[in-house]
């Protein structure tokens, strides 16, 4: 039997950690690492830093791979056909990529861990590769997740915030889904994944009616939090945000979008 255990490891605070993602780390004999490159430096620093401070005995392997390349510019062009060439091509190669490091990499009787930002449940696709990836490999295979703080969690508690209303559902989802408007049902929404600033270009009707609460670099020293009505501090994140992004050379942002901000 090998084991792969995908851990959570927090949104950008190595104190976000959990007991159990502690724990699971310390069972790891290969821990698998996809490099994402040099714009996210920040990123592999926390990691080195976490595997430092729960791995002090070193008595582990680091498998180290490039993050496999997208062809961003398909995106771009949004022409839907092409996108999905483009995303299973992408997919293929890097069940490939994962095949090769696991087949490689981890002997039998062997633990070895991938650790993810945040939590692996959301907005991951570690375990969905790792579905495929083992389905065609010989041999047992268990995989394990361990939850860990994502930057949903971490987003609300800097701002303090309840994200749902007493009884009522909240949506999470990305800006590429809300840019002709969120939907009319749902009046908390937290968006993720969103290059474009769709808070920013919302029907004016919408944005007048609500609250964000914006936060990036979340549980970093460099935490960035903005938070009022959409329309009165809109610029100033635009502002905010494109000069983050000036200096650290990359960006990852959350925030909630409320209806009616003023009731509970
Ligand atoms: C690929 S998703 C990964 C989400 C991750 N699994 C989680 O649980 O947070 C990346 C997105 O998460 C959000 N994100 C992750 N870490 C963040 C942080 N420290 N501060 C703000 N947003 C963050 C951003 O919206 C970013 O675009």
């Amino acid at each position: 039997m090998r084991t792969v255990l995908v851990i959570g490891i927090g949104a950008g605070d190595p104190d976000h950690m959990t007991l159990q993602a502690v724990a699971a780390l310390q069972r790891a004999d290969v821990v698998f690492v996809i490099d994402k490159g040099e714009a996210r430096d920040d990123l592999l620093a926390l990691r080195t830093q976490i595997l430092q401070r729960h791995r002090p005995d070193g008595g582990y392997r680091l498998v180290t791979a490039p993050e496999v390349d997208r062809d961003r510019g398909a995106e771009v062009a949004r022409d839907a056909g092409r996108y999905r060439d483009v995303v299973v091509d992408w997919q293929d190669r890097r069940a490939d990529l994962y095949r090769e490091m696991l087949t490689t990499e981890l002997a039998e009787g062997a633990t070895g861990a991938f650790l993810v930002w945040g939590d692996p449940s959301l907005y991951d696709g570690t375990l969905r590769l790792l579905d495929r990836v083992l389905d065609g490999i010989e041999g047992e295979w268990a995989v394990e997740s361990i939850a860990g703080i994502s930057s949903v969690a971490a987003l609300a508690a800097a701002h303090r915030l309840i994200l749902n209303r007493v009884g009522r559902p909240i949506l999470i989802t990305t800006g590429r889904r809300i840019a002709d408007g969120i939907p009319a049902d749902v009046d908390d929404v937290v968006v993720m994944l969103d290059g474009r600033t769709a808070f920013a270009t919302l029907p004016a009707q919408q944005r007048a009616e609500l609250h964000i609460y914006w936060g990036a670099y979340l549980g970093t020293p460099d935490e960035l939090l903005v938070a009022g009505p959409l329309d009165e501090v809109r610029e100033e994140i635009l502002a905010v945000r494109a000069a983050a992004r000036e200096r650290m050379g990359w960006i990852m942002d959350t925030y909630l979008l409320r209806r009616g901000a003023d009731e509970r």
